[in-house]
């Protein structure tokens, strides 16, 4: 790591605290996107190794992402390693305001190899990590070494297209403030020019889309614009680097589902729309950010694997019928803290209580505690209720769609999907029905920050087999109207 990128971080530590403070709030501002992809991975990737998985956190930075990990993975054993020992200390400080198990924060420039003593990694997360190196591919190389030999990376860079704005930002405030002047005067010049430009500005609307309708403080400012360690990427050169250190890419996560009417008038023709069809992943990540420029608003998000490791190709049955809920599979979204089953005065009444991740509690029946217990991301909905079955009186359909739907608006399981990656559950505000209602394509994992809601399910009419995923789940109400009311920048057909 270059002195000059350990002196930013030094002075600027990331996420910083004044960002995001340490204490038990901080357990709120868990980024899902660091789950779903595993999630995704670990489901159809026939990926089952329990939960004692090892988890590397490169990059780790204050450690914000670390703990996320650690609380989505109840379980798991999470290492978070970075050159820079003053992030290292407020990672630890962080992880000691809210006490989360089964973290460990390493010192270790990662342009060379880990200490052989910390092992093999089944998840490897690099965000916010490459895009400050000269030359990632040491980097790569060692997170390559680190990783399973079915293991998943995530590896984030920042998009040269999505920064743009970011980056005309910085240009104006080159021209009005004095060359070499200090970080934080240049930050207070920034946020000057940044909070007197027009609302309707392109760059007040891509800074909206980062820091919502208040703007950035000092330290998100520093974060946001004047990381000028940081180099910006094509998606090309991103996918070539992570091949180069013999890795896989399996798909490039963007935000939303794939919707060729974006791009493409009515007149597409057949021989064209084939072509389309039979794309690989990379080909399709690299067509729809050709022709899509907005896919990407900030970084890439590659999903990778070790090139000789083949991964069996996700399925979805194309028939859905009634008895879809059967065949789904539900998962620990670990979004709840690991079932903490608070002491619980109405356990003699068949009743059972816990704590989700944002400190409410919620109380369960008996057989919903007992359907929860048994979720594994294995086993379907089908097998866990015939588990809880025998010996029981059986039940009507609508009952189990019942509970089952109770259980994901606890927060503790996400149902899932016909492709989960574009369905994350994420803080749990509200219940499923009117998380749907305000889910706004354009915030995807995030949520829709403007008003504070959460999950994004782009499910529509437009895709068949979501409106039939929907329809199984009964009270999900699949409609046209998914779109955020208050996002004054969302259109359904942008
Ligand atoms: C933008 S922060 C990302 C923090 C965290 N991953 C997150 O997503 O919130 C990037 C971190 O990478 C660390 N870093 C950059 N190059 C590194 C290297 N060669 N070895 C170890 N850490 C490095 C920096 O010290 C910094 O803390």
């Amino acid at each position: 790591m270059p002195g000059s990128t350990r002196e930013l971080f030094d002075a600027f530590p990331d996420p910083s605290p004044a960002l995001v403070p340490i204490g038990p709030a901080q357990l709120d501002r868990v980024d899902d996107a660091l789950h779903y992809g595993w999630a995704w991975h670990r489901h159809h990737y026939a990926f089952r190794k329990g939960d004692r998985i090892r988890i590397l956190d490169a990059g780790c930075g204050t450690g914000l992402s670390t703990l996320g990990l650690a609380r989505l993975n109840p379980g798991a054993a999470v290492v978070g390693v970075d050159a820079s020992p003053v992030s290292l200390g407020l990672a630890r400080q962080r992880a000691e305001a809210v006490r989360v198990a089964g973290l460990e924060f390493v010192e270790h420039d990662l342009d060379t190899p880990l200490p052989p003593a910390l092992g093999t990694f089944d998840f490897v997360v690099a965000r916010g990590l490459l895009g400050t190196a000269d030359d990632p591919s040491p980097i790569l190389a060692t997170l390559a070494r680190a990783l399973d030999p079915r293991g998943l990376l995530l590896a984030t860079f920042p998009s040269a297209a999505g920064r743009m704005p970011a980056r005309q930002l910085v240009r104006a405030l080159d021209a009005i403030v004095p060359a070499g002047a200090a970080v934080a005067d240049r930050a207070e010049a920034g946020l000057d020019l940044l909070g007197s430009l027009r609302p309707d500005h392109p760059i007040r609307r891509f800074d909206a889309s980062r820091h919502g309708p208040n703007g950035p403080n000092l330290e998100a400012f520093v974060a946001t614009y004047l990381n000028d360690r940081e180099t910006d990427w094509t998606l090309e050169a991103a996918l070539g680097a992570v091949e180069a250190s013999g890795l896989r890419c399996l798909y490039v996560a963007d935000r939303g589902a794939w919707r060729p009417d974006r791009v493409f008038g009515p007149a597409i023709p057949g021989r064209l729309r084939d072509l389309v069809a039979g794309l690989d992943e990379p080909d399709l990540a690299r067509l729809k950010d050709a022709l899509d420029i907005t896919i990407h608003p900030d970084s890439y998000t590659l999903y990778a694997c070790p090139a000789a490791y083949e991964p069996p190709t996700p399925a979805w049955p194309e028939d859905l019928g009634p008895d879809a809920l059967d065949r789904l599979v539900p998962h620990a979204t670990g979004l709840a803290t690991p079932f903490h089953v608070v002491a619980d005065p109405s356990a003699d009444r068949g009743r059972a209580t816990y704590r989700t991740a944002n400190g409410a509690l919620g109380e369960l029946e008996a057989r919903s505690d007992r359907a929860l217990r048994l979720v594994d991301g294995v086993r379907t909905v089908g097998t866990i209720e015939v588990e809880i079955g025998e010996g029981a009186e059986p039940e009507p359909p609508e009952a189990r769609r019942t509970r089952w739907l109770d259980l994901a608006n606890l927060g503790f399981v996400i149902l899932e999907a016909p492709d989960p990656r574009q369905n994350v559950d994420c803080i749990h505000l509200g219940r499923v029905e009117d998380r749907l209602d305000c889910a706004c394509p354009r915030r995807w994992v995030r949520g829709c920050e403007v008003h504070g809601h959460c999950t994004i399910a782009t499910v529509g009419p437009a895709d068949p087999k979501s409106a039939a995923y929907g329809q199984a789940l009964g009270r999900i109400g699949i409609s046209s109207t998914i779109a955020c009311d208050h996002c004054a920048d969302y259109s359904p057909e942008g």
